[in-house]
């Protein structure tokens, strides 16, 4: 994931933000339905515009766009029951819209926030536990990875989860999660065997994997379509001291770090305990080109195997080292809360073509020329990145073998790379010339995808199914699965009266 570095003035925000203020009063039955829920609840679950809480609450998103939106009230139930009587209530006010929110990383306006309707955040519902009789771990939507791996640290154990400390937990279970424990046991939701679940009738449900496999493997990818989840069960897996952390690199070493890459993919499959996030940035920030995230399980520094290649090359800041997961995770999220901005993310996923070692230098010189547009002198601070993130087959593998998930990965699978485009500015007025120039990006991808997909020696209709956790908001991204149909209608099933799949936020199937 990108890093930024933007060390900006604070007392430009007031500024920036005045802009974009210009708010619609809530609806007179959205303002009921907040007293209601207020009625229904204890005492100060539910906060106004002005409250100390509302303010709080508004400020915790990782993008600064998000921080402007302005909900009716927001409401923080401490358990499932609390959630339950909100969306009871909800379901009697069929025109309020409402939404969900765990950590708030999503950088998509409207998705864990919005202007006008009822936010529920689960804030109060945090950390993890485990049941070593079951080898379960117990784990809460809201906090961050940081608190979760270290809530299992020290019982020996740890979930497949997210690679940057900081990042938030409930979204990115619910839409996927790649992980550096990946080509070991598949994506994060690959993991999970329960959801303690507030399902669109007001009724609180715990989705068990083993007696409903369907809804189980819609749940693993879906977003947020089927319910408030206020508990993952997870499978947890053995872990002690890990290999890893951040390398910066300077301009000089991208041909040799992109040759690293192309052997990685496949080689992947060999070392399942190895594993990378490349990010490639647009233009070269203080010396600063790539940032590669390294990661491999056990305490010792690899010496031969997919990554050495990496390992050969000379980096300008060295910061991987033995450590404990949860230090390692919190290392990683140290550095990217440097990033103070605007974000956009927007993905495509490519096939890995084992003749072509030029596609990443073209990927990311064609990223460079658009962004370059907007990234001179008068953005000093502003960034775009991609990030070349493998998906190797030895992936599908391990989802398969877990039940599959929603995005449909599975053992035959192609070797792919999933691409994060990010970008990261400073002024509202430039929110729309900063998607337009990652939609561009796409366009160009989808241009070229037929011709890479016959490099690869794929048919022209490979499944390259996009990745949701990365997406822009207008991504079709339940559209690349290739159960679309199908959990379409387990969704109306569940949700007749279109409460998640009309009135909150999120992807819609
Ligand atoms: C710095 C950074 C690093 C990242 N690293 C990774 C990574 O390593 N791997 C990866 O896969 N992704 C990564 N991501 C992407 C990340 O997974 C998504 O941004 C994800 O949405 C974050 O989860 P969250 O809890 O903060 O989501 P939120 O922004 O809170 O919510 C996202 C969506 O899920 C819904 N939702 C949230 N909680 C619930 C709930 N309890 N019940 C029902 N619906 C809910 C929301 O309504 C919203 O639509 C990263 C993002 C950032 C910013
Ligand atoms: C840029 O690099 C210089 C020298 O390495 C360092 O002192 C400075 O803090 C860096 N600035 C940023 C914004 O990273
Ligand atoms: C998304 O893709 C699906 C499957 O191709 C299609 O049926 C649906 O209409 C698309 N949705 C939107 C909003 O474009
Ligand atoms: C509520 O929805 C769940 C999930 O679809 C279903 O199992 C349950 O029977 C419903 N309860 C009521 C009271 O309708």
């Amino acid at each position: 994931m990108a890093l930024f570095n933007l060390f900006l003035a604070g007392a430009l925000w007031p500024l920036l933000m005045v802009q974009h203020l210009v708010r619609a009063a809530p609806t007179e039955s959205t303002v009921q339905a907040c007293r209601e829920i207020a009625d229904q609840l204890p005492a100060g679950r539910v906060a106004y515009p002005l409250q100390l809480a509302y303010t709080v609450e508004t400020q915790r998103y990782w993008s600064l766009a998000l921080r402007e939106l302005r909900p009716a009230c927001i409401v923080s139930p401490q358990d499932a029951e609390q959630v339950a009587a909100a969306v009871r209530v909800l379901g009697n006010h069929p025109d309020v819209q409402f939404t969900v929110k765990s950590g708030g990383h999503d950088p998509n306006p409207g998705h864990s926030s919005i202007d006008g309707g009822v936010l529920i955040a689960t804030r109060e519902m945090v950390g993890a536990t485990y049941d070593a009789a079951t080898g379960h771990a117990l784990v809460k939507p809201a906090g961050e990875w940081n608190d979760v791996i270290g809530d299992l640290e020290p019982s020996g154990v740890t979930v497949v989860g997210g690679r940057l400390g900081i990042v938030g937990v409930g979204g990115l279970l619910l839409q996927g999660g790649l992980s550096f424990l990946a080509a070991q046991y598949g994506l994060a939701a690959d993991s999970i065997v329960g959801w303690e679940t507030v399902m669109p009738n007001g009724t609180i449900v715990n989705i068990d994997a083993k007696a409903q496999p369907k809804l189980a493997v819609a749940m693993r990818g879906s977003g947020s379509q089927f319910g408030i989840v206020t508990q993952f069960t997870i499978e947890a897996h053995p872990i002690g001291q890990v290999w890893g952390g951040a390398r910066i690199y300077d301009e000089s070493k991208k041909d040799a770090l992109y040759a690293a890459l192309h052997s990685f993919v496949p080689g992947n499959a060999d070392d399942p305990k190895a594993a990378v996030i490349f990010t490639d940035l647009a233009i070269t920030l203080n010396g600063t080109a790539a940032i590669v995230f390294y990661f491999h399980e056990g305490p010792d520094k690899p010496t031969s195997g997919p990554l050495k290649p990496f390992l050969d090359i000379p980096p300008l800041v060295d910061l991987a080292k033995t450590q404990s997961y949860a230090q390692l995770l919190k290392a990683n999220g140290d550095l990217g809360s440097l990033s103070v901005a605007r974000f956009s993310f927007r993905t495509f996923t490519i096939p890995y073509i084992p003749t072509n070692p030029g596609l990443y230098a073209e990927i990311s010189a064609k990223w460079r020329d658009i962004a370059s547009a907007y990234l001179t002198i008068l953005h000093p601070t502003a960034q775009c990145s991609t990030d070349f993130q493998p998906l190797p087959a030895v992936v599908g593998s391990r989802s398969e073998a877990r039940g599959g998930n929603a995005m449909g990965l599975t053992g035959g699978d192609p070797d792919r790379l999933v691409l994060e485009l990010q970008c990261g500015w400073i002024n509202g007025l430039d929110d729309a010339t900063l998607y337009a120039l990652s939609r561009d990006m796409t366009d160009w991808l989808q241009g070229r995808l037929p011709e890479w997909l016959a490099q690869a020696g794929l048919p022209a209709d490979a499944y390259m199914p996009l990745f949701m956790n990365d997406a822009a908001g207008d991504q079709n991204v339940t559209g690349s699965y290739r159960g679309y149909a199908q959990y379409k209608e387990l969704q109306a099933s569940i949700d007749p009266m279109g409460m998640f799949s009309a009135r909150a936020g999120g992807y819609k199937y």
